[in-house]
């Protein structure tokens, strides 16, 4: 087997990724503005409980369309955490008003139309998406028809090469692909990110044009969500400001202190875990009992830090061997110029903490130069 055949076959981390949409009955309008508020908290108390196990992106659809108010994205480890979230959801306060009139369930895989040239780009080796912080994300199911698997290999990589040139001549707009095949009614879900929604628009006329166009058997219903935070897509369905404050897109729940993301014992001495936090993916290593957080994308192309060698305090990344410093998140060796984010941690009572006040710094790297770092083992 060459050495291509065996990094394309290697195991890799699978995502699971949900797309739920959820509608408000317009009863709960007329409840008393206590009823609503409490309703409201309850519900956001109910989401963030799973801030160590899903990265939960919401965004709202009012005044989009007619059938959804706002979705919830999910992306983590395992089925049963998608299954306990959409529970909690059900039981809080605001659950008996909810319904959840679009759901799309997939994971991730490595791209099946994948180039040579292309291997070291991020979207043909990543097996974990990461949204971006964009304002606007466009969702939709999406299948081929069975003519299109019938096709020589060839002439559908022909055709999906000109589907991706066309893709790349619109930098602005970011492609998270999922696969369902077997696990929901359609093949894919396709969650686009971008700024500008008229980016969108032109590169979805554009691909019309495309050859492969012609085998796509259904890509509807489309969702045009906007990237808010959890409180200001509730407050989004009526008498705003029943909830606390309407905080960042992305924003975790704690107005400041510290998180718990993870048990101490999932962190054994040289191990490494990723958790979801503030809605990013963050990186864990336990060098020598001092735990470390950075976040998990790359600073040159994206690659997953989490699943890199470790020596010292410096971490090597699997994609194209940059080095980062675990402590300061500056680049020290490879093609990444940039620092990667970096998180103050505590690790206290067998739990491992990461500072909330600090979120967006970290993940703009603006802490990246200073030490983060704790000194207390994990038990
Ligand atoms: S993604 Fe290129 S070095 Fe990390």
């Amino acid at each position: 087997m060459s050495g291509a055949d065996h990094e394309r076959n290697a195991p890799t981390r699978r995502q699971v990724v949900k797309f739920s949409f959820y509608r408000i009955d317009p009863a709960w309008r007329l409840l008393p503005p206590k009823g609503r508020r409490e309703a409201k908290r309850d519900l956001c108390r109910a989401v963030e409980a799973f801030g160590d196990r899903l990265l939960v992106r919401s965004y709202s659809l009012v005044g989009m369309r007619g059938d959804a108010d706002f979705l919830l994205w999910q992306i983590g480890e395992r089925l049963e955490d998608i299954q306990e979230m959409a529970t909690a959801v059900f039981a809080s306060d605001m659950g008996p008003y909810l319904s959840v009139p679009h759901s799309y369930l997939a994971m991730t895989r490595r791209s099946t139309y994948v180039t040579p040239k292309d291997r070291d780009a991020p979207t043909s080796r990543d097996t974990t998406l990461n949204p971006s912080d964009a304002k606007y994300l466009f969702v939709y199911p999406f299948v081929k028809t069975r003519a299109w698997y019938k096709l020589p290999k060839d002439e559908r990589q022909r055709m999906m090469n000109e589907h991706i040139v066309t893709g790349r001549r619109y930098p602005s707009v970011k492609l998270n692909t999922a696969y369902s095949y077997g696990l929901d009614d359609q093949e894919f879900v396709v969650a686009f990110e971008t700024d500008e929604p008229s980016d969108f628009l032109d590169l979805v006329m554009e691909l019309r044009e495309t050859e492969a166009s012609a085998h796509t058997l259904r890509d509807t219903p489309i969702f045009t969500c906007i990237a808010v935070s959890l409180r200001q897509a509730l407050d989004n369905l009526g008498a705003p400001g029943d909830t606390v404050r309407a905080g960042a897109p992305h924003e975790p729940a704690a107005g400041g202190g510290w998180a718990r993301v993870a048990s101490a014992d999932d962190l054994t001495e040289s191990a490494s875990k990723v958790v979801y936090f503030g809605g990013d993916q963050v990186a864990l290593f336990n060098v020598g009992g001092n735990v470390y957080a950075v976040s998990n994308r790359c600073s040159h192309a994206g690659g997953p830090l989490a699943e890199g060698k470790v020596e010292g305090t410096l971490v090597t990344c699997p994609w194209h061997g940059s080095r980062f410093d675990l402590a300061s998140g500056k680049p020290e060796g490879g093609p990444a110029t940039k620092p990667v984010g970096t998180y103050r941690v505590k690790v206290e009572g067998g739990a491992v903490f990461l500072a909330t006040s600090e979120v967006a710094a970290a993940k703009s790297g603006r802490f990246s130069t200073e030490a983060r770092r704790t000194s207390e083992r994990p038990t």
